[in-house]
Parts: C-alpha cells; structure tokens; sequence
C-alpha cells in the first residue's frame, strides 16, 4: 500500500518536477522529514551517524558472531542491527545498516574489513584501463541485498521512525578505491586526479552513474531520506572541490531530489557550504570546525543544518553533555535543524552518554 502511494506520488511528482510533500508520509514519528520540509517542529529530530555500531554491547554480539560483509549481506541481521539504536538509544531516525564501499564492491573491487585497521582493496584503480574494467550499468543490480534489507527494516520499524538510506560521494568512493586502504591524506587518490585527471573524471562519473541507480533502488525499496556521505571532501581546497567532487555530487542530488529528500554530508567542507546548498539538497551536515552561527550565515538561514556536536566531547560527563546540547540547539534553532554529531559515533563512548545526548534534544524547551 506504501509502496503503491508513493510509486503513484512519486510519478505525479515527476510530471510537476517538483520536491515531494515530504510531511505527508505515514509515519508516527516525521519529525526528521518535517525538518528536511522546514516545517514548524515542538523540538528538533535527532540521531547519530554510526549510531549503529561499536559502543553497543548488542551490536558486539553479531560483530563476534558474524564477519563484517555477512552482517551487511544479510538482510536480517542488516534490519537487527538498523533497529537496535531504535530500541536501545531513542533516535528519531534508523539508518540502514550497510557501508559505503558496498559500491565499489558491486563495481567488481574486492573489499574486505580487517579490524582496527578498516578497510582494504588489494586490487586498487591505476590508470584508464583499470577504470574501463569495472562494472557499471549492472553494478546497483548486485545490491540486491541492500534492498531486500531496507523493505524489511522498514517492515520491522511499523512506521516508527524513518529510515535513512545512503551512499558514498563519488569522490570519498574514489579515495578507497584508488588508495586501497584508509588514510590521512589519501595522496595516492589526489595524485592520481592531478596527474591522469581523464581516468579520474572517468570514474567518477561511472560511480556517479552506478550511486544514481543504487539510491533510486533505494527509493523504490522505501527509504524515507538518504544521505550522501563525502567524507574526505575536506581534503581538497575549494578550487579542487569544484573540479572533483561537488559536479558528481550535484548529479547525484538533481537525480533524486524529486524522489527523496537528500542529505549532504561532505566534512571540512565549509568553504562551499553555499555550493553545496546550490545542489538541491534538503539539508547540509555540519562537523564541529565550523558554528552553527558561521554556517547559518554561509547558507542565509535558508536550509536545513544537521549536526555539529563533536563525537569526543560525548566522553564528557552526563550533565555536560546535556548542557552543551542545549547550548548547540539554542544556536541552530529549532526549525530547519537535526541535531547530530559532526561525525560517526566512536567505539569508547559509554552507552548512558548516547542516550544523554539524544535525550537532551527530546527534553529541550526554548527559553
Ligand atoms: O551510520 C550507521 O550506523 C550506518 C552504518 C554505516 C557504516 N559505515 C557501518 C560501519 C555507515 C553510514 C557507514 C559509512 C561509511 N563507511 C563511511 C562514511 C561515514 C564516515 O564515517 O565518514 C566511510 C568512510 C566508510 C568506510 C569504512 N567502513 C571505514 C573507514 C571503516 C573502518 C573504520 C571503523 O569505524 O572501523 C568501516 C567499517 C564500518 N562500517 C564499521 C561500521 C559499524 C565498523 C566495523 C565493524 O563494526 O565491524
């Protein structure tokens, strides 16, 4: 019946080209969509990036019991552990739990998780030949399981909260998939832009084609929003942004925008912060080295803000926590505002700090 209004909805919204009424979904709790909607909210939505993952014990259990790539190909163990920060923490928002490099995966690299070192791609992107190898128009086929994950989430949720679908940025895509691993400048992938720009524009463009397919299929299978991560867009200057990420992002958004609400998460990257809301995206993420005042200026108070409480600081004491979560809504504001952290959730935070975090936004009243 869902999947019948919004594949109705979504078709008389491709006839008017314009955003969905996305307040109009049946779901118990929309504060997430209304404030994507910029509508009126008694407080604002919360949730956490990687909010499901290490710091709960229950998300240890199916760690030590199944490897990483089995709990995110499996669709019910994927859907167990989407709905576990639901249950044990109280977000207003489930995130499907999946990973990024899911694409590169279906792109034909081989990925695998090694642990507390992340990820690896032993077989990295060299040069034009090596791009013309990988898989693209069949690649969001493979991703079945992702969709089979995402109905049934969304059969286990019974309209509780929305669910949050996600890709990479092309950009943070092509850092795995050139450098092979995880790093702090990811100067491999920047050096293989500067010196053979052609292949890198050339896979860019394939993961943009395959990201386009992926969330479309993601949309079909009943995400409510998505939210495009670049990661590492932080590492170029604004100049090299414009070259080599933000015209992939912007395809990606115009793409799905009419679909489903976006969500655009590009960390450090403050210096386009109106470019980026050029895109078309319902919302922008915030990290903590910029001000909910500074970004609000960038972006002429006229577009959602998510974010920007830095994860460390949820080591600090309860009441700290608490405070500062007051302190960060009173400087967003309650309308056009998700409250967030800056960046994932880490491993070492205590279980009560979540929740006082997510609480403190529940119990928020202006003064
Ligand atoms: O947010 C959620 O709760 C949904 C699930 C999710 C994961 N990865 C699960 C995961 C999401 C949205 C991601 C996105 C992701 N994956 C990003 C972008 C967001 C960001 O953090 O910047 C990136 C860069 C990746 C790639 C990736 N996956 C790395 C670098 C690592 C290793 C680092 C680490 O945290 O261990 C992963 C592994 C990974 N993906 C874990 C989880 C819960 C941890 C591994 C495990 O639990 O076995």
């Amino acid at each position: 019946m869902e999947l019948c209004r919004r594949s109705l909805s979504n078709i008389l919204n491709m006839v008017k080209q314009e955003p969905l009424p996305i307040s109009t979904r049946i779901l118990k709790n929309d504060l997430l969509l209304k404030a994507l909607d910029g509508k009126p909210v008694h407080r604002p939505p919360v949730w956490m990036m990687r909010q499901a993952g290490r710091y709960l014990p229950q998300y240890m259990e199916l760690k030590n019991k199944y490897d990483f790539f089995t709990r995110v190909q499996t669709p019910e163990l994927a859907a167990a552990i989407t709905l576990q920060p639901i249950d044990l923490i109280g977000t207003d928002a489930a995130i499907l739990f999946s990973d990024i490099l899911v694409v590169p995966q279906a792109m034909g690299m081989e990925v695998t998780m090694h642990e507390g070192k992340g990820p690896a791609l032993p077989a990295v992107i060299r040069c034009m030949e090596d791009v013309e190898q990988l898989i693209v128009e069949e690649a969001a086929w493979h991703l079945q399981y992702v969709y089979d994950a995402i109905a049934l989430t969304k059969q286990q949720l019974e309209g509780r909260v929305p669910l949050i679908g996600f890709a990479g940025a092309p950009w943070t895509l092509l850092c795995y998939m050139v450098e092979g691993k995880g790093s702090k400048t990811f100067d491999k992938a920047k050096a293989f832009c500067y010196t053979q720009p052609e292949a890198a524009h050339a896979l860019l463009q394939a993961i943009t084609d395959v990201t386009i397919a992926y969330l479309r299929n993601q949309i079909k299978a009943g995400v409510d929003c998505l939210q495009l991560f670049d990661s590492w867009g932080g590492l170029w200057d604004k100049e090299d942004f414009a070259i080599f990420s933000l015209p992939y992002i912007q395809q990606i958004v115009q793409s799905v925008k009419y679909e489903c609400p976006v969500i655009l998460y590009a960390k450090g990257v403050w210096h386009s912060l109106p470019e980026l809301q050029e895109t078309g995206a319902a919302a922008l993420g915030i990290d903590w080295c910029n001000t909910p005042q500074q970004a609000r200026k960038l972006t002429n108070h006229s577009i959602t803000l998510q974010g920007n409480y830095d994860p460390v600081k949820l080591l600090n004491p309860v009441n700290k926590i608490s405070q500062d979560v007051k302190a960060m809504i009173d400087a967003f504001g309650t309308t056009r505002y998700i409250a967030n952290l800056g960046h994932g959730i880490i491993p070492n935070i205590p279980v009560d700090h979540a929740k006082a975090f997510v609480q403190a936004v529940k119990e928020y009243k202006a003064e």
